[in-house]
């Protein structure tokens, strides 16, 4: 801690030691002085906003690239209100914009290039504290690596997800509808006007995708690690209280200066212990894993997959939303969202863990209920969030697999895939590319039945490179038409936090760069055992080690430019997909002056 004085009246310091905005840029004497403050002035400031105050930079992901972000620009204004009020002063910035459903060929490619930005924006200017605006899959996770990396006061506000979406009447979940509707017309269920009428009444409103996906599970995330404010993740964005918390978190992060609370204070192993158990009550994506895997790399703590896999099981799954379940995250909020469930689950948590309220996870969330039943008529049929001793499941969370297909691990989310599959041997059919598939998929031929595994390679963080959402490849259209459902899918690649089946992901060592799942051929009898986490090829060592002599590697056309920086230095799924040398923490110490 740097003991920085507070002052005598709340909110407002009466001091400025040890503040580097005013230290290092805005109480400058002379030139330096001169020039911060003149250019500033240029935007209509008035004095008092160089006296020492807080200066929280709000770093914004908005952009109309990023529908899921775009109104950012409104929830930062309610951001700042809360930031004057406190005494502070607000200045916003945009960061790279990372939206899941145009950028090529993944999102995922640039998570790592966003923290890069947010890290050396917040350092490089003159920032105490910082808020930041995140939405859309990617940005919660490279925002928060990026300024865990720098380790100023942060606190998180995610944008909240879209209202339900409607069609004929029915609720329909982002992303989740897309691919049960798509695989219903290719099955001829689906007329393509229904198909269209969807596509219409699926997103709304503004927000992010509003199953338990990608972005709602990581905004539960940075509520589960103590990063936003108790009652934040399940807000809709349209919500008024999603403009009125932002106001509180711009109060809040002022105070959070004055107090120096640091990431470095909050993400603990005990908070990420908070976020994995969280993960499996939600029933949340299983690309939590790799992004918690590389957060905690930014503040060195030890955390590995065996780590989440052994903290997930046992846990209760308890909220009923799609793709696992039924309801949607409207529902989720109504019904008590993240705090009903923390709560449910506090003999499970690390109730000590301290977060940005300046409280622990345990006080933040020890009056918190579940609110959608009323207590007297008794218990819903279908709750939106289960009581803990009336679950979903039990142990339904990410379990991690290992065996001699997956050295170093793979994942499969338990809650969305198919019982029946769950122990299951196969024979495989192997595609090199997700192209080769795409090509086969139609084919009325294809030497496929609802026992085969489909096997899917070069698809992993070099392979492709950015390890894209494919991993949940659609069922070949003979059998969807016989009304198979699900099959058993093995990829190095991620899926969609909105898909389901049974998708064993993120393999470990890639294809690409020569790990087993690379030998794997057509015809080969695979072995998954989820309760025994097990994934095993049936192909003897010998035979393996002579195919590895043949192997050639794939080699990625990434010959310059940021696909090239990430491709040698990107780490395994298992390591969280950063790239080695942003591991870890530069902090937030000033550099030389630019002039
Ligand atoms: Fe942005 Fe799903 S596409 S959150
Ligand atoms: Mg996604």
């Amino acid at each position: 801690k740097t003991g920085r004085p507070v002052g005598d009246e709340p909110g407002r310091p009466s001091e400025h030691i040890g503040r580097r905005s005013f230290d290092h840029w805005f109480g400058e004497k002379d030139r330096n002085g001169f020039i911060h403050r003149s250019w500033m002035r240029a935007q209509g400031f008035s004095d008092e906003v160089f006296d020492g105050r807080p200066v929280i930079g709000i770093c914004n992901t908005w952009s109309e690239l990023t529908p899921c972000n775009a109104h950012l620009r409104r929830l930062a204004e309610s951001v700042k209100r809360g930031v004057w009020q406190a005494g502070g002063f607000p200045l916003e910035f945009p960061v790279m914009s990372l939206g899941e459903t145009m950028l090529r060929p993944t999102a995922m490619l640039f998570r790592n290039l966003l923290s890069m930005d947010v890290e050396e924006s917040l350092r490089g200017n003159p920032i105490d504290g910082a808020v930041l605006l995140t939405g859309c899959d990617k940005t919660t996770p490279g925002s928060i690596m990026g300024a865990a990396s720098v380790d100023l006061p942060t606190l998180v506000v995610t944008g909240g997800p879209m209202l339900n979406g409607k069609f004929r009447g029915c609720d329909i979940g982002s992303g989740t509808a897309v691919w049960r509707f798509t695989q219903d017309r290719n099955a001829g269920r689906m007329s393509e006007a229904d198909y269209a009428a969807a596509e219409s009444g699926m997103s709304r409103s503004n927000g992010h995708c509003m199953t338990m996906g990608t972005a709602s599970t990581m905004a539960c995330m940075a509520e589960a690690l103590g990063l936003q404010l108790t009652g934040s993740a399940a807000i809709p964005a349209v919500d008024s209280r999603r403009y009125s918390i932002a106001q509180q978190a711009g109060q809040r992060i002022v105070q959070m200066v004055h107090e120096d609370l640091k990431p470095s204070d909050i993400l603990t192993r005990d908070a990420f212990a908070n976020a994995v158990r969280a993960n499996a009550a939600i029933g949340g994506s299983t690309n939590a894993v790799i992004h918690l895997l590389a957060i905690a790399g930014r503040v060195g703590v030890d955390l590995t997959l065996d780590d989440m896999d052994e903290w997930a099981r046992g846990v209760p799954w308890l909220v009923d939303l799609q793709p696992s379940g039924k309801y949607l995250m409207e529902d989720f909020y109504y019904a008590g969202g993240l705090p009903a469930v923390l709560r449910e689950i506090l003999p499970l948590l690390k109730a000590d863990a301290v977060t940005v309220t300046g409280k622990t996870i345990g006080e933040n969330v020890a009056n918190a209920e579940r609110t959608d039943w009323s207590g007297q008529e008794g218990e819903p049929a279908h709750p939106v969030i289960r009581p803990v001793g009336n679950p979903l499941g039990s142990g339904a969370g990410t379990a991690v697999l290992k065996g001699n297909l997956a050295p170093d691990g793979a994942v499969v989310k338990q809650s969305a895939a198919s019982e029946r599959l769950l122990q299951h041997r196969g024979r495989a059919l192997v595609f090199s590319s997700i192209e080769e598939y795409d090509k086969a998929v139609d084919d009325p031929d294809l030497d496929v039945d609802e026992d085969t595994v489909l096997v899917l390679q070069n698809a992993g963080p070099r392979g492709y490179p950015g390890m894209p959402e494919v991993g949940n490849m659609t069922i070949p259209r003979k059998l969807a038409e016989q009304g198979v459902e699900d099959m058993v899918r093995i990829s190095d690649a991620r899926m969609s936090g909105t898909a389901y089946g049974t998708v064993v992901l993120h393999v470990a060592p890639e294809a690409a760069v020569g790990g087993p799942l690379a030998l794997v051929r057509t015809g080969d009898w695979i072995e998954l055992d989820v309760p025994a986490r097990r994934l095993h090829l049936d192909v003897s060592d010998e035979e393996l080690a002579k195919r590895r002599a043949d192997w050639q590697p794939t080699v990625a056309p990434t010959d310059r430019g940021w696909a090239r920086l990430y491709v040698e230095h990107v780490t395994q799924a298992n390591q969280g997909c950063d790239l080695d040398f942003l591991i870890g923490r530069t902090g937030s110490a000033v550099a030389r002056q630019s002039h």
